[in-house]
């Protein structure tokens, strides 16, 4: 049974902490799925992981409904949540709900994420009376990176800790079902999880959220372009796949690979009726 957002509720009532992780193709998401994560996040994230671009800014619907059908197609369990990217939720309320429709009927998730707190809230209404999840996403959040200076974490002045809950409290009125928190102070990430009644999902925000969520890529240790603090390496498959590709590469040029046992044989006396 798929996880759905009644149960996110539940398991924040109950104090249950759960994790999130971003995944962009069909087998990695099945090995997520496999592991038992219950959100998988088609984040635009991608931009930067998977094209090879400095912001998520260039990435385009196109490329996410690409990308979360994949992830759609290797999942059982987990909730999928497609992230909205940059310019299809702020034009008009139209846009937002058609291009959130795309990702459910054309991409296969169940959910979308969008940036932004007051100044989406009329479009995250919409969305969830169409009967769409929306997932909120507060703090730094990478599409306005040129607007905020970059990565920074936001709410350290009173003013901007105060404007940051009050955006919390509207995405939950407007209905969000949960909503992230990316480079937010420990402590007023705590506060605004425990002020509000719909799951926080932190990165870069302490341990007091109601969930946790990385990028794939950083807790794999394979984006080596670089490191985020707030990013811990589970494993270093940078390094693993390195010396697969030179041991690979090195058996090839000593004729050690391919063996016999990774070719196709054939009935030898065929051959003789060739010569
Ligand atoms: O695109 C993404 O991966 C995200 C996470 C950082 C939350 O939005």
């Amino acid at each position: 049974m798929r996880v759905n957002i009644g149960q996110l509720m539940k398991m924040k009532q109950q104090g249950e902490k759960f994790s999130m992780l971003t995944a962009y193709d069909y087998s990695t998401a099945r090995l997520v799925d496999e592991a038992g994560i219950p959100l998988i996040l088609v984040g635009d994230s991608l931009g930067m992981v998977m094209l090879g671009h400095d912001s998520t800014i260039p990435v385009t619907i196109d490329e996410m409904i690409h990308h979360t059908k994949a992830v759609s197609r290797g999942t059982k369990n987990a909730l999928v949540v497609g992230d909205m990217p940059f310019m299809t939720y702020h034009t008009s309320v139209e846009d937002a709900l058609r291009n959130a429709g795309r990702f459910l009927q054309e991409g296969g998730c169940q959910t979308v994420k969008l940036e932004g707190g007051e100044a989406v809230a009329e479009k995250v209404r919409r969305i969830v009376a169409a009967g769409i999840p929306v997932m909120g996403h507060l703090g730094y959040t990478p599409q306005s990176t040129h607007q905020l200076g970059g990565p920074k974490a936001i709410g350290k002045s009173t003013e901007a800790a105060a404007r940051l809950l009050n955006d919390a409290r509207i995405l939950e009125e407007a209905g969000a079902y949960a909503v992230v928190l990316e480079l937010v102070p420990a402590p007023l990430a705590k506060l605004v999880t425990e002020k509000i009644n719909i799951p926080t999902i932190g990165i870069g925000a302490g341990k007091d959220c109601d969930g946790q969520v990385q990028v794939i890529h950083d807790l794999l240790g394979l984006f080596a372009d670089f490191v985020p603090k707030h990013a811990k390496q589970y494993a270093k498959l940078r390094d693993t796949m390195l010396s697969a590709f030179t041991e690979y590469m090195a058996e090839v040029k000593a004729g050690s690979f391919p063996t016999d046992e990774h070719s196709p044989t054939m009935d030898a006396g065929l051959l003789d009726q060739l010569k």
